[in-house]
């Protein structure tokens, strides 16, 4: 079996194609990526060297390219991924997420083959009470849950139209290692690190479910192997935590592993001016996936996040080189501001 998986600098996919290449001894992965800024080789360092892994540096907007590349499925996690960043520019959202979904369904449609579409929960939008389930209908606020949900149904189109054997997958927030610092629990746990203001959005109150990553990966496994043609599987570990809560646990956890003041930590915590359309509150039923394939989320999340707390302060080279580059220049354009008031 040859996976193609696009996007596999970034965070999951970069977690998925080690967990893929552990768990299937006779798969070869190709790893398709831009390497936008989110990209990053440096996280799969530890698998470059092994023959059943090949790198391709490409955009998944190039429909040439893909006519060139040989494979039996593929995962398409490549997109813009980062909420501030489609309010400050939506235009390389619609590029990635949407034309360049098209690509790649044209490309699997060629080769009749499987096409797994890695999506988010955020093209449900907010809901104040209860759970989104798999016919929920989508209403996404921001830019890039737009972008997500206009490429799922695509995929859906596809799917109808011309029977692809196709399956989309809607996770909750993800957290784990090589996470890029832009998102909420690396920028608290590097920004607790180095002793620098947290800033925490509005009154922190939105409420996320978090799933440590790894889970997720194996969820996105289960659904190549055993998910069903045409279906749409939302992946979730029942955790829903505001965001406050999240950064006070973070911020207990960091003074505890470091042996650390909690209390001057805590006063690093700084209210900042809310995100634009803020979505309230993301949750969904993972009820489909729990009972048709048999897949559950294995890690607790006060272990996962001290394992990811563990994994930046051990990987510090890792961050210290993303701090050293141009992500700052974004990180004082979207909070040097808001810092001041
Ligand atoms: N992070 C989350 O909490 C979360 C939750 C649910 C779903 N998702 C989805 O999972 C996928 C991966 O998310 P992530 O957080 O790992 O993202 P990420 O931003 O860390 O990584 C995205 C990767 O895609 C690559 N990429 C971007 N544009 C590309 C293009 N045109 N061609 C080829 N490669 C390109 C980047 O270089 C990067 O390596 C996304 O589709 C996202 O919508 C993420």
């Amino acid at each position: 079996m040859k996976l193609l998986v696009t996007g596999g600098a970034g965070f999951i996919a970069s977690n998925y194609i080690r967990y893929a290449l552990s768990s299937h001894p006779d798969y070869q992965v190709i790893n398709l990526d831009k390497l936008t800024y989110a990209g990053n080789l440096e996280n799969l360092k530890d698998i470059e060297s092994s023959d059943r892994y090949t790198f391709i540096k490409g955009d998944i907007c190039d429909g040439k390219l893909l006519e060139g590349i040989e494979f039996d499925a593929v995962l398409n996690f490549a997109a813009e991924s980062h909420v501030d960043r489609s309010i400050l520019d939506a235009r390389p959202f619609l590029q990635t997420n949407i034309f360049g979904t098209y690509n790649l369904l044209e490309a699997a449609l060629q080769r009749k083959c499987t096409f797994l579409q890695v999506s988010t929960d955020e093209v449900y939008g907010s809901v104040e009470k209860d759970f989104f389930n798999e016919i929920s209908p989508l209403q996404p606020n921001s830019p890039y849950a737009a972008s997500k949900a206009s490429s799922d149904l695509l995929v859906r189109s596809y799917i109808e139209t011309h029977n692809l054997k196709a399956m989309i997958t809607r996770c909750s927030n993800n957290y784990g290692p090589y996470q890029f610092p832009e998102k909420l629990i690396p920028l608290v746990i590097l920004n607790a690190i180095n002793k620098k203001p947290i800033p925490v959005y509005g009154d922190g109150m939105n409420v996320r479910d978090w799933i440590y990553v790894i889970d997720h990966c194996k969820a996105i496994d289960a659904v190549l192997h055993k998910g069903t043609p045409g279906e749409v599987y939302n992946i979730g570990a029942r955790n829903e935590k505001p965001n406050i809560d999240i950064i006070k646990l973070i911020i207990n956890k960091t003074a505890e592993i470091l042996n650390l003041d909690n209390v001057g930590l805590m006063d690093l915590i700084t209210f900042v001016d809310d995100r634009k359309g803020h979505d309230r509150r993301y949750a969904i039923d993972p009820a489909k996936i729990e009972r048709q394939l048999d897949w559950t989320p294995e890690t607790n999340f006060e272990e996962g996040i001290s394992r990811t707390i563990k994994w930046y302060i051990s990987n510090e080279q890792w961050w210290q080189r993303i701090l050293s580059g141009n992500y700052m220049q974004y990180y004082n354009e979207q909070y040097g501001e808001r810092l001041k008031n």
